[in-house]
């Protein structure tokens, strides 16, 4: 039994159980956090799940630590009272507890505030956000893929302020319910079909200036054939982005005073019937054919921003057909390998129950395609066979997840009009006022079209560009 007189602390400490488990859980807890101080220092770890121990578990362990010790104290008062009785001079035993408290208490608040402060920040990072749980798996992987692979999930998702920061815990908390209880959509909605986007305002243009002049943009890309040869073919347009007072499409639609409203019809805002414009001194609505300004009224209605067109740049996931191009174009699959780029897209379409069905049963079909059809260039070339099959595999595993329910259509994007809608939601030539003025259709307002799936376009030459091209298609 310790001195009462010289010990008060340790009477108070050990007078509970619940107090000495508190103890427990503090020296616990301040152990770990030296042991993590490395990783603390940096601010983050390679592993999600010490990431999770060391920035979320530690402090939760601190702080329930610190809240049993006063309540074991008020539970084992009397025991205490009782130990400290006379003879002993109550008045300095309490002095001295008083002091030993006021101590601990300024450097648990050092200690609990730095604890704090970084699992505010670790709760920020990508790794967090991305690799806690299995059901943001989807967004993560297309994260990886540029440009936005640096740029913080909370970048995008997390408001301004202490409410955007409330905000974004409380639909996290929300989530983790969801994943406990495992009733969460599948696929999850889009940001915008729950309409929880934050503004772009208040996350795209923070980096990226409204109304920066950008202008005319050149964008080129390689397509292949489904026939034999896989035949290549260049695409080459000049996006007329322009921007500011400069016109074009940024301009046009983001230009200073510009606002543009439009009403939705369904939840992914695929289906636009209502579109309003106004630039401060003119306002215009237009209506798709068949609506009547009733039926337009009682949508909900939305302003037009940056994620209205750019929806998928913090991750994009491609259609089959885009993919395997790239894929070609970088020669990750051989396009000497003949129907490669058919059989590869009836090989991602197909329907699988599981990652790993699908892990086993791309490669297999590809080599099962070349062993029937064509067993000479099998018997020369399995290795190449079997390096496109796991390029097929690669690109199945970016953009599909059975278990999440997330398959090549999930999730539209709306830059462009081939694949989803896109502009053409507006600009599909029905949108009109009631004075007939349409919403633009002409190919050449968005873009010049200098070449279209030509195999030997004469602007790659006028640009220099010819002999890279040909010799690239030649390896
Ligand atoms: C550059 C901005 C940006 C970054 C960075 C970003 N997102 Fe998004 N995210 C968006 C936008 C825009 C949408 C809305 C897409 C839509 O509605 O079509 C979205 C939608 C989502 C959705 C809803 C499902 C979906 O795919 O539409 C989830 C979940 C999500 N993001 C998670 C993440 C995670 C996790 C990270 C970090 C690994 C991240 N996001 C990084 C912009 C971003
Ligand atoms: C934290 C800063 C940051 C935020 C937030 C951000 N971006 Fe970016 N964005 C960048 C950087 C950096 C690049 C890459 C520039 C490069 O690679 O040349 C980029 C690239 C882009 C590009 C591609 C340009 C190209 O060359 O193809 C687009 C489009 C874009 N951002 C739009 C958006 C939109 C829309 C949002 C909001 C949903 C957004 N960005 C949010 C920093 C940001
Ligand atoms: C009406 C649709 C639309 C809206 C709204 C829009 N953009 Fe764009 N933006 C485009 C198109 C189309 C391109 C050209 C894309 C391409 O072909 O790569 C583009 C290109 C860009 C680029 C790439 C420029 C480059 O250097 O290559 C950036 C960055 C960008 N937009 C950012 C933004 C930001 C930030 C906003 C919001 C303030 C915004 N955009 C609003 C349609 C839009
Ligand atoms: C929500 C409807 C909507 C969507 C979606 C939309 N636009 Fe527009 N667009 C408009 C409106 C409204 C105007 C302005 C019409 C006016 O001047 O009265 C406009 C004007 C334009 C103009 C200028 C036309 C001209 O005659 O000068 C261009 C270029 C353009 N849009 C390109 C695009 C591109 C590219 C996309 C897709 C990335 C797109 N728009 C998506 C509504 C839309
Ligand atoms: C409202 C603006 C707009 C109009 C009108 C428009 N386009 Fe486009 N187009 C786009 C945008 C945006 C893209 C996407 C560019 C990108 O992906 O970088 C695109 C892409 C394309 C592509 C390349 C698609 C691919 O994946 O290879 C082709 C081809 C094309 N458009 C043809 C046309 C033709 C033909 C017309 C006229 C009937 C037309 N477009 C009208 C905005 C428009």
């Amino acid at each position: 039994m310790p001195d009462p007189q010289k010990q008060p602390v340790i009477v108070l400490l050990t007078s509970h159980w619940v107090t000495m488990a508190g103890v427990a859980l503090v020296t616990l807890a301040g152990f770990s956090w030296l042991f993590a101080l490395p990783a603390n220092i940096r601010g983050n770890v390679s592993n999600p799940y010490i990431g999770l121990l060391t920035f979320i578990a530690i402090p939760i362990v601190f702080f329930v630590g610190l809240i049993l010790i006063p309540i074991g104290i008020t539970l084992g008062r009397r025991r205490a009272a009782e130990a400290l009785n006379p003879p002993v001079d109550r008045k300095a035993a309490w002095r001295r507890a008083g002091m030993f408290f006021t101590i601990m208490t300024m450097a648990n608040l050092v200690i609990g505030s730095q604890l704090t402060y970084r699992a505010v920040e670790h709760m920020e990072t990508t790794q967090f956000c991305g690799q806690s749980c299995h059901v943001m798996k989807p967004e993560f992987t297309a994260h990886l893929l540029p440009p936005h692979q640096q740029v913080a999930c909370a970048s995008c998702h997390v408001g301004p302020g202490a409410t955007g920061w409330l905000a974004s815990k409380m639909a996290g908390t929300r989530q983790l319910i969801g994943v406990v209880l495992n009733n969460y959509p599948r696929p999850i909605e889009s940001a915008m079909e729950s309409n929880r986007l934050v503004a772009s305002a208040d996350t795209c243009e923070q980096c990226h200036a409204r109304g920066k002049v950008i202008g005319p943009r050149l964008r080129m890309h390689s397509s292949f054939k489904d026939d034999e040869a896989n035949t290549r073919s260049e695409t080459v347009l000049m996006m007329m982005v322009g921007g500011g007072n400069a016109g074009g499409i940024h301009g046009a639609h983001m230009g200073p005073g510009v606002h543009i409203r439009y009403a939705a019809s369904d939840k992914k805002r695929q289906t636009i019937p209502w579109v309003e414009y106004s630039n401060g001194s003119a306002t215009q609505t237009y209506l798709a054919d068949g609506t009547t300004p009733d039926a337009a009224r009682a949508l909900p209605t939305f302003e037009m921003q940056c994620v209205d067109c750019h929806n998928r740049v913090g991750h994009a996931f491609e259609s089959p057909e885009h993919a395997i191009d790239r894929a070609l174009a970088s020669s990750q699959i051989p396009v000497t390998l003949p129907f490669v780029k058919k059989t590869g897209i009836e090989l991602l379409k197909a329907s699988y129950s599981s990652d790993d069905d699908a892990a086993q049963r791309i490669p297999s079909g590809l080599t099962a395609f070349y062993q029937q059809k064509y067993s000479d260039i099998w018997a020369k070339r399995a290795n190449d066979v079997q390096l496109a099959g796991q390029a097929l595999l690669a690109i199945y595993r970016d953009n599909v997840f059975p278990d999440l329910k997330v398959t090549w259509t999930t999730y539209p994007n709306n830059l462009g009009h081939m694949d989803d809608p896109g502009c053409f939601r507006c600009h599909d030539g029905g949108h009109s006022t009631a004075g007939k003025k349409t919403l633009t259709q002409d190919c050449s307002t968005c873009h010049q079209m200098l070449a279209v799936d030509e195999t030997d376009p004469a602007i790659l030459k006028t640009l220099g560009l010819g002999d890279t091209l040909s010799s690239a298609a030649k390896q």
